[in-house]
């Protein structure tokens, strides 16, 4: 399966169905629960139907934000959250994203997140690089006391604030994610027990790609859980000594 063809196609789809509700109130309409407990807004709705049709036809397992998990018996699992940052996307704040990963078995073979609004496409390839619209990312190396920070951590981790030069909470961690993979931003850190792999799935692996150390909020390495309802904790820099330094202020 050409999973790149896949991923921007879907993407492609997705938004033109989706901009024309850009910063509406019908785009934030509550139409019911997902199976983590969150609201499902009328845009969510309309994008991962489009989403299911397209994967549909090709047999695989999927994990998707609002519906859960589709299991087809498949090799294959097609982690997506078919908009993230809908409170922005309805608010008409322009940053969320399309987010897709893609695992046979427990291996990530392929991730992708198309930024709607900048029509900017990132990629991982598991063992090769990442890319941006086709053009290899790398992290940036933080300059010390210069650190631009995306910092989710209700309350908890506030002396952090004062170490770092920056603090940004964009709203949509997967495209917050491709922003430290281009090296745009040093960190993102969730501590809240809150962010799903529906979230994250394609963001690590884009991270990782680009050199990002990403782990759980004990500093071990993150492993990502193939379902719809776990919620963890995620600390990504590009710097050792980063994460240390968000591990003695937890
Ligand atoms: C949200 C975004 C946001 C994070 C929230 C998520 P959604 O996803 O990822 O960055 O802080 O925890 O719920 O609901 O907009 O897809
Ligand atoms: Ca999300
Ligand atoms: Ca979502």
């Amino acid at each position: 399966i050409p999973w790149n063809e896949v991923a921007l196609e879907t993407a492609r789809e997705v938004e033109k169905e989706v901009m024309p509700l850009f910063g509406t109130p019908k785009a934030g309409e509550a139409i019911g629960e997902n199976v983590s407990g969150d609201v499902t807004k009328y845009v969510d709705k309309v994008a991962e139907d489009v989403v299911l049709s397209r994967l549909q036809p090709l047999g695989v397992n999927v994990v998707s934000e609002e519906i859960g998990f589709i299991d087809n018996g498949s090799n294959y699992t097609v982690i997506v959250d078919p908009i993230d940052g809908s409170y922005n996307f309805a608010a008409g704040i322009p940053i969320f994203a399309f987010s897709f990963a893609v695992f046979k078995g427990r291996k990530p073979i392929y991730g992708a997140i198309y930024e709607f609004v900048t029509k900017t496409f990132y990629e991982a390839l598991p063992g090769e690089g990442a890319y941006m619209d086709g053009k290899p990312i790398r992290v940036r190396k933080p300059e010390r006391g210069k650190e631009a920070l995306s910092f989710y951590t209700r309350g908890r981790c506030l002396g952090l604030i004062e170490r770092v030069k920056r603090v940004r909470v964009l709203g949509a961690i997967a495209v917050e994610l491709t922003y430290l993979a281009k090296g745009a931003l040093d960190g993102v850190l969730d501590i809240r027990n809150y962010v799903r792999t529906t979230d994250i799935a394609a963001g690590v692996l884009i991270a990782r790609e680009a050199g990002a150390i990403v782990t759980d909020e004990a500093g071990r390495e993150l492993e990502l859980r193939l379902d719809a309802t776990s919620k963890t904790n995620i600390i990504a820099v590009n710097d050792r000594y980063l994460l240390d330094m968000i591990l003695e202020e937890l």
